[in-house]
């Protein structure tokens, strides 16, 4: 079988005439991770059943206007009721390791406020224990954008420091039911990009937003977009104190943060866009991560932002140096930049001459085209374009600048244009997408970057936020009526690769 999927596979390919670089599993050490991933809100559905209480999402997505088509994750893929069969799924393609997330509200329907849904509990323990009889590693995230409404309504969610202490009491429960059978946990999941979408863009509850990005309720997204990560981070910081303090000797896991990472390049040979690049990479990626290995923000940030920026007390400062024991990294595409401060900005949208954008991006533009040339190949999401060297680059930046601490490829995956032929079965681009991007993972690992895993983005087609249904990152088709599993040429591809059957030979 692997023999003759690999001839349809080829076939595929020459037609589409798509550069196949063919890398194989062995390529990378014994005992790497390879895995998909998915999150709770994307997947589970079941949104009221067996005691879960309503999340932000829940609650965002009744509002009109606010998700494409007026979709929902009310039944999602139905995981909650498939859970098996999507570990049979997981098990077929030969993974040694899954990466899901724990919907919070599921778990604790009101927060602190309330007290523990068992039947939450249960249906995690269920996934945990059928994962691992099939040798499958457990790979959690505690927090991936979906929380308790109730946290929302009474105090604002992550803009209030009360979170913090909501956060480690569910990072404690989950280390508490979990911990004995899950080695790795990544606490949340993108505080950069969620601090982007909901205080800046407005595009995720609870939808503040300044102008230029209109259309949502008024917030300062000067500033709360800093307010929020800086409540992440010592929220992530107490948490692993706590696992450290109380759960680590026992059970000897590893947590860490997953950082939503871009690659920048600049659109010009000039020094100031080589130095707005590397200020885009600070205030996206190390805004996360300098805090979490050094103890504090980026120079970088600290020097554009002056005292806009929230400080760290230096109790703080000690929490958070050191808190992470690997960086996971999610990375999808590259964009140039282009300074806004010393020379003239070209954008003529007026985005990079608003406030909102220059706290947040440090005074950079940020495009996808270089003389009308597009850096790379578009893809279903407008600032995902298909760069594969910048996997090497960004792996390479973050062990540059953290000292090689062990990194995850937590995820990287590919979505289809809406007008692309195809993409349920034979979806060659998106093997294309992996199987590059992978290959360029191998060479900087080859070149010394310390990477235990790689997830793909993701198992099957989900909920993908504001843009609902319509764009499809799954290597398993789903059908929206039946809701029936059909794997894409990808996921054979997938399996092939995992069983190291190369497709040249
Ligand atoms: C990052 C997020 O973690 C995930 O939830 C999302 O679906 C993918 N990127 C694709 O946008």
């Amino acid at each position: 079988t692997c023999k003759h999927s690999s001839f349809i596979i080829i076939f595929f390919l020459i037609l589409c005439s798509a550069n196949s670089i063919d890398i194989k599993r062995s390529e990378f050490p014994h005992g790497f991770l390879f895995g998909a991933a998915t999150s709770s809100y994307q997947i589970e559905g079941a949104y009221l059943e067996d005691g879960k209480g309503l999340s932000n999402w829940d609650f965002f997505c009744r509002i009109k206007g606010s998700i494409a088509n007026g979709d929902s994750g009310d039944i999602a893929e139905d995981h909650y009721h498939r859970y098996m069969e999507d570990i049979e799924i997981l098990h077929s393609l030969g993974v040694n390791a899954y990466r899901f997330s724990i919907s919070w509200s599921r778990v604790l329907p009101r927060g602190k406020f309330g007290g523990v849904n068992q039947e939450g509990i249960l249906f995690y323990n269920k996934i945990i224990d059928n994962l691992l009889v099939r040798g499958i590693e457990p790979f959690v995230t505690i927090h991936h954008f979906d929380y308790p409404q109730e946290l929302e309504d009474r105090y604002g969610g992550w803009l209030s420091p009360r979170m913090q202490e909501d956060y480690v009491h569910f990072a404690e429960i989950c280390f508490q039911s979990y911990g004995d059978r899950v080695r790795y946990w990544c606490s949340i999941n993108e505080p950069n990009l969620f601090a982007e979408f909901a205080y800046e863009r407005g595009t995720y509850p609870p939808s503040h937003c300044s102008p230029p990005f209109g259309n949502c309720s008024a917030g300062n997204s000067d500033i709360e977009p800093l307010i929020v990560v800086h409540n992440m981070l010592l929220a992530h910081a107490k948490a692993v104190k706590l696992y450290r303090d109380r759960f680590k000797s026992e059970q000897s896991g590893v947590v860490g943060i997953v950082v939503h990472s871009f690659m920048y390049k600049p659109l010009t040979d000039d020094k100031w866009d080589m130095e707005a690049a590397d200020r885009a990479l600070a205030f996206n990626t190390a805004w996360i991560l300098d805090p979490l290995v050094f103890g504090d923000y980026p120079p970088e940030m600290r020097r554009y932002h002056g005292n806009e920026l929230p400080k760290f007390a230096s109790e703080e400062r000690m929490l958070l140096r050191d808190s992470i024991d690997f960086i996971g990294i999610n990375h999808y595409g590259t964009l140039y930049a282009k300074d806004c401060i010393y020379s003239c900005c070209i954008c003529n949208d007026s985005s990079c001459n608003k406030g909102s954008d220059r706290a947040i991006r440090g005074f950079v533009y940020t495009t996808a085209e270089r003389d009308g040339v597009p850096i790379g190949e578009p893809t279903g999401l407008p600032r995902f374009f298909i760069v594969p060297q910048g996997m090497e680059e960004i792996v390479e930046y973050a062990k540059k600048r953290y000292l090689n601490k062990p990194m995850f490829v937590t995820e990287n995956g590919y979505s289809s244009p809406q007008n692309q032929v195809d993409d349920y079965h034979h979806d060659v681009k998106r093997i294309y997408y992996l199987d590059s991007y992978l290959a360029f993972l191998a060479r900087a690992m080859r070149n010394g970057a310390d990477v235990r895993g790689y997830f793909i983005w993701t198992l099957m087609d989900d909920f993908e936020w504001s843009n609902g249904y319509s764009v499809r990152f799954g290597i398993y088709h789903v059908d929206p009526h039946s809701l029936n599993r059909t794997p894409k040429l990808s996921a054979t591809w997938f399996r092939n690769f995992l069983s190291n059957c190369s497709i040249n030979h």
